[in-house]
């Protein structure tokens, strides 16, 4: 171990991944296992898109493309952001990417020098420590809560401000715990953002997916926010795209050509036939979007039934798709009750540090089973608790 370690840069960390590979390595030995893992829908990329994929490959759509996208996807991007209610991007300030993670490290690698300060909602997606880490620079956790369903608040933000301050990523709706950051707050954070001159990251990627009537404000489009904002998106989440790898982000004439360099230094460009798919999902109808955000809002509801009845409290999902519990009163922490779920109960679930949680009380509920299959994941998870708390008394 020490002699990888020496081999190793001292940049890179093996901290969490080793959690999802033992999880892999365990499920591997079991049959019938329910995967509520990984955010990967189960649903299928809709057919009008993969048609339209398979015909782009039939003519020839198979070598680079223009370094920063096709120029018709960029201009359905700038468009599609326009129409709902976000800035107006001239195409050439959109970079297409394989997935909105690469998207993530491009723009660490291309803004952040070594000491800068990255400021992420904690818990929330842990690529984005990583990009900053690889950066060399320094990654602040701003901690949420259950108490307040785990939304950022304007004064969060401000009391871990520092002048080496440069980045604040703001991801809405949030991955792990589903929170959508009211629009009134987000303009708060933006007032915080533009006061300290901030870069702010917006993550939007969820933005599509949001349930009741919570809705999300595009960061870029408030008032002096253009200039400072990078807009993060992509195809995985609403279309249920994630093995085409696409996304992008769209930013200010001043930051874009330099950031584009960057990404064409790791991928000269996104695969072709994604591209084409990503126009078809863009410009065609949009209904198949709304069929699958009414699906995860059934089982979101049938997996926040089930939670209660368990008595596992968990925040309330207002976007994205997946459910945050608090497994803490189970009288185990959440790593250990994922293995114990995962070998018990034959369901596979991910603990909250993966997503840069401080405290290993959550499980990350992904929402990408079918209502039956989450009823019958409650049931088994409902004969690993009482053995758990059983375990527990006992003690
Ligand atoms: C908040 C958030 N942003 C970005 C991504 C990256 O998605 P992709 O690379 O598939 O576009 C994910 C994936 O889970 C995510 O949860």
């Amino acid at each position: 171990m020490d002699a990888t370690k020496h081999r190793l840069a001292d940049r890179v960390k093996l901290k969490d991944a080793h959690i999802i590979t033992r999880m892999a390595d365990i499920a591997e030995g079991l049959s019938d296992v329910i995967r509520l893992g990984r955010g990967d829908p189960d649903l299928g990329t809709p057919a009008h898109i993969v048609a339209a994929g398979q015909k782009a490959l039939a003519e020839g759509a198979t070598h680079y493309t223009h370094p920063l996208g096709i120029p018709a996807l960029r201009q359905a991007i700038a468009e599609d952001i326009a129409a709902r209610g976000g800035a107006r991007y001239a195409p050439e300030n959109i970079v297409v990417t394989p997935g909105g993670q690469q998207a993530m490290f491009v723009i660490a690698l291309g803004l952040l020098n070594p000491g800068d300060e990255m400021l992420v909602p904690c818990p929330g997606y842990n690529p984005y420590h990583q990009a900053a880490e690889l950066a060399g620079a320094e990654v602040v956790h701003i901690r949420t809560t259950m108490d307040t369903n785990f939304c950022l608040t304007a004064e969060m933000v401000e009391a871990h401000i520092t002048p080496k301050s440069k980045i604040l990523v703001l991801i809405n709706p949030n991955n792990p715990t589903g929170t959508v950051t009211p629009p009134a707050e987000i303009a708060r954070i933006a007032e915080v953002a533009r006061r300290h001159d901030l870069i702010v990251i917006s993550d939007e990627i969820y933005a599509r997916l949001t349930y009741g009537n919570h809705s999300v404000q595009p960061v870029a489009a408030l008032s002096g926010m253009f200039e400072r904002t990078l807009t993060l998106s992509g195809f995985s989440k609403a279309y249920a795209m994630t093995g085409w790898r696409i996304g992008y982000f769209a930013g200010p004439p001043d930051l874009i050509p330099a950031l584009a360099e960057v990404n064409h230094a790791f991928a000269i460009s996104t695969a072709a036939v994604s591209q084409h798919a990503a126009l078809a999902a863009l410009t065609g109808p949009q209904d198949c979007v709304e069929a699958m955000r009414q699906t995860y809002d059934e089982r979101r509801r049938a997996l926040c039934a089930g939670l209660a009845e368990l008595g596992i409290p968990h925040a309330e999902p207002q976007g994205a798709f997946y459910v945050y519990a608090d497994v803490s009163k189970t009288g185990i922490g959440a790593t250990a009750f994922c293995e114990r779920l995962l070998r018990e109960g034959r369901v596979m679930v991910f603990p909250g540090p993966i997503y840069g949680d401080y405290t290993d009380d959550f499980v990350r509920m992904s929402l990408t089973q079918p209502v039956a299959r989450i009823r019958e994941a409650v049931t088994r998870m409902k004969g690993v608790v009482e053995a758990i708390r059983a375990e527990t008394r006992a003690a």
